[in-house]
């Protein structure tokens, strides 16, 4: 797999990865523009000042570019980068049809595969909680690695595309709860957010409006529990 861009949710991402066995360092290119940083050179991955030689060894590459770089990385993998290849976008707020535009046509008219995830920055110390929102060609494939991947940092749940703005708003929200050991398809959580002592009528999740019954149905518990969280780091 490739990762474009070695900065701080590089890093957690790498970390989580490596450090749990879900992938092998040496099987891992990532590439930043002044040479990855400590941290990421640290995990043992392949690293490089080209992206394009990211992508072309690449059956997943995610993209971890600030947004108004995400342009120019894609500019940068052009060429390189395989038809097969899923993309991943974790650059907030750059909807999957915008990534679509700026990767171009793919060779041989195979659509993009892409897939965009929004973490929140308690994913650097493995409690994150990503939402994740599935391009129109990704395939239920394509979404079960793309949520192993992020199980490595948190938490994974689906949700449309439309909500992904929410986790946005709600990524520097602090962890959600201890992390949990054992396989990595035991750590997504069905515990709602600071839920009411009392009934069980009154666990209903403390979201409003379309959420409020995201308790029932893990789709929605993520975005839920991020626009509940109005705490923030410092
Ligand atoms: N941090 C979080 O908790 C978090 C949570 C959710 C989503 N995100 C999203 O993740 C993205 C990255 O955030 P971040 O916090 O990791 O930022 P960051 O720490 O500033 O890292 C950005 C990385 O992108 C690299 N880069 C810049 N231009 C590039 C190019 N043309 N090609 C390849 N790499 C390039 C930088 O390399 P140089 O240092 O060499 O310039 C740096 O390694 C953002 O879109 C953000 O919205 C972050």
């Amino acid at each position: 797999m490739g990762v474009i861009g070695a900065g701080n949710i590089a890093t957690a991402i790498l970390r989580g990865l490596v450090s749990q066995g879900v992938v092998s360092a040496a099987n891992v290119w990532c590439s930043s523009p002044s040479g990855p940083r400590r941290p990421i050179v640290e995990l043992g991955v392949r690293t490089t000042r080209d992206n394009a030689e990211v992508a072309k060894n690449a059956d997943v590459l995610i993209f971890a570019v600030k947004p108004y770089i995400l342009s120019s990385a894609c500019d940068s993998v052009k060429g390189a980068l395989k038809p097969s290849t899923l993309v991943v976008s974790v650059s907030a707020g750059i909807s999957i049809a915008q990534t679509s535009t700026m990767l171009g046509a793919p060779g041989g008219g195979t659509p993009w595969r892409i897939i965009r995830v929004m973490p929140n920055t308690p994913a650097s110390v493995g409690l994150g909680a990503s939402a994740m929102c599935l391009g129109p060609f990704a395939t239920p494939g394509d979404s079960e690695l793309v949520s192993r991947l992020f199980q490595a940092v948190g938490t994974v749940d689906v949700v449309a595309e439309a909500m992904m703005d929410g986790a946005r708003g709600a990524a520097h929200t602090p962890p959600r709860g201890p992390p949990r050991t054992g396989s990595l398809g035991s750590r997504t959580s069905h515990t709602p957010p600071r839920p009411p002592p009392s009934s069980q009528a009154s666990r209903a999740c403390p979201a409003p409006g379309p959420l409020t019954c995201a308790c029932s149905s893990r789709r929605l518990q993520t975005a839920a529990l991020l626009r509940a969280s109005p705490a923030r780091l410092p």
